[in-house]
């Protein structure tokens, strides 16, 4: 009888040919018209789960996209894993800009390029092919499991929320397993122990009731894009230190231990700079680059428009302004908290010469997983049989907001254990996975079911 690892190593090219058909679909939860890709993505998912022959599988309909669910029971006495991920994916705009179209999977340098490659049918994918490999080749499955798969992750998951209230005893779990974030470098297998939270909020500034001519009217009138410009200004001041008013109050302090374990982490500055096209790094004054980009809280605009976009110059005073802007946040700040402090701010800082509107877009909280968890032990020894290489505890800048609901209704403690790279462009032109990862993530989630009743 071949052993799980023997089936996997036997069914590379079968798995590959399976992730492309799920890559093929275009299911972006952001845009309404691929509702039917989207919930054609949900099939997908169903129809592997059958294949399986599981306890029990259902779609479950939600007011939003469809959620997955499965469940294989194998001994009360063992854990029970729930396997959580995200078959929506982000638009794939600007479509121009990708060397192989977006839903046309395209194997180059050992890298599948497609929108979701990553971000997170590929990752995602891998646990569902790990229980395979032991169930197709007659082997006993170590642990029980149960998965769950969202449509709307994409869009802050606004349907997981409630249905994990609601289904409190149908998630009931010793702990949650994602692969939805990336490896701290290629090679280098890392446990992502900790993740930003999020704020996303619109302004909009809506001067005179129609764009005026600048010469006729420019120097009488507020200009909504200069008055945007400069309430963008004061957010943050020169050190990079954000200016909202009790911003801060919530934020864990860095201790002297997490700073050194950042020190600890392979990182170089050069290369990091030159793979982005940098001339220098900038950011919060008295943190280091990686503390910058995962321990502290953060103020972006994430887009801004106004007035005459196109060639050539159209002398014209704008009669409308926005901009987006996220704030990632981290333990202890609460998303709410800090929309209510953003809208109070920024509306003192606007004046009567425009009309201002606030938007608060979906948002979520941050997570840390506690590092004694002895989930994270077998997850590192299975990283380190299949990688031959320690894995890194690391913490990383993205959201994934449901974690921390795991943790709040479930109990559960996360297992982030990332396949991807920071450079697979996910959200980008050109999204791509290695597919020596695919194969290893596979293996990796197969020893860790073989691993974790040992740690139990
Ligand atoms: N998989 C990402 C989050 C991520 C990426 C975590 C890389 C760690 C490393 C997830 O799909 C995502 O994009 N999340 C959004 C948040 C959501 C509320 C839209 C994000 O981080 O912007
Ligand atoms: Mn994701
Ligand atoms: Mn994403």
């Amino acid at each position: 009888m071949a052993t799980a690892l023997g089936y996997i190593e036997s069914n590379k090219e079968q798995f590959k040919e399976e992730l492309f058909d799920f890559l093929r679909i275009p299911s972006v939860s952001t845009d309404s018209s691929h509702k039917d890709d989207v919930k054609e993505a949900a099939k997908f998912l169903i129809n592997k789960l059958e294949s399986l022959d599981l306890d029990r599988v259902e779609l479950f309909e939600t007011e939003g996209n469809p959620i997955v669910y499965g469940e294989l029971n194998t001994d009360e006495s063992r854990p029970t894993v729930l396997v959580y991920g995200h078959y929506d994916v982000q638009p794939p705009d600007p479509e121009e800009l990708w060397e192989t179209p977006p839903f046309e999977p395209t194997v180059r340098d050992g890298d599948i390029y497609a929108r979701g490659a990553s971000d997170d049918k590929g990752q995602s994918f891998t646990h569902v092919k790990a229980l395979e490999a032991y169930l197709k080749s007659g082997n006993d499955f170590p642990v029980n499991i149960k998965y769950i798969f969202e449509g709307e992750e994409e869009i802050g998951s606004p349907s997981l929320v409630p249905f994990i209230e609601e289904h409190k005893d149908l998630l009931d779990c010793d702990m949650v397993l994602i692969s939805d974030t990336a490896m701290f470098a290629k090679d280098t297998p890392s446990i992502t122990y900790g993740l930003r939270g999020l704020t996303y909020m619109e302004i909009e500034l809506i001067g005179p009731n129609r764009d005026l001519h600048s010469g006729v009217y420019g120097g009488a009138v507020e200009n909504p894009a200069n008055a945007l410009c400069e309430i963008i200004a004061k957010l943050k001041d020169e050190n990079g230190v954000i200016q909202i008013p009790g911003f801060y109050d919530n934020v864990e302090k860095l201790s002297d231990k997490d700073r050194e374990a950042y020190q600890k982490l392979p990182f170089d500055k050069e290369e990091y700079k030159e793979k982005l096209g940098l001339k220098a790094l900038k950011g919060e004054k008295g943190y280091t680059t990686l503390e910058r980009a995962s321990a502290r809280p953060t103020l972006d605009v994430n887009g801004l428009w106004s007035g005459y976009q196109g060639e050539g110059a159209k002398t014209v005073l704008p009669s409308k302004a926005g901009a987006k802007v996220s704030m990632r946040l981290v333990p202890n700040q609460d998303p709410k908290r800090i929309a209510k402090l953003f809208r109070e701010y920024v509306e003192s800082l606007a004046d009567d010469a425009v009309t201002l509107t606030i938007t608060e877009h979906h948002g979520g909280h941050p997570a840390i997983t506690d590092l004694s968890f002895y989930g994270l032990q077998a997850a590192a020894e299975a990283f380190k049989e299949i990688y031959n290489k320690e894995p890194l505890f690391a913490r990383e800048g993205g959201s994934i907001p449901i974690v921390a609901d795991f943790q709040k209704v479930l109990g559960a403690q996360s297992i982030l254990m990332g396949f991807g790279l920071n450079s697979d462009a996910i959200h980008s032109p050109n999204e791509k996975f290695s597919l020596k990862d695919f194969y290893r993530g596979i293996k990796t989630s197969a020893k860790f079911f073989e691993l974790l009743p040992n740690y139990s």
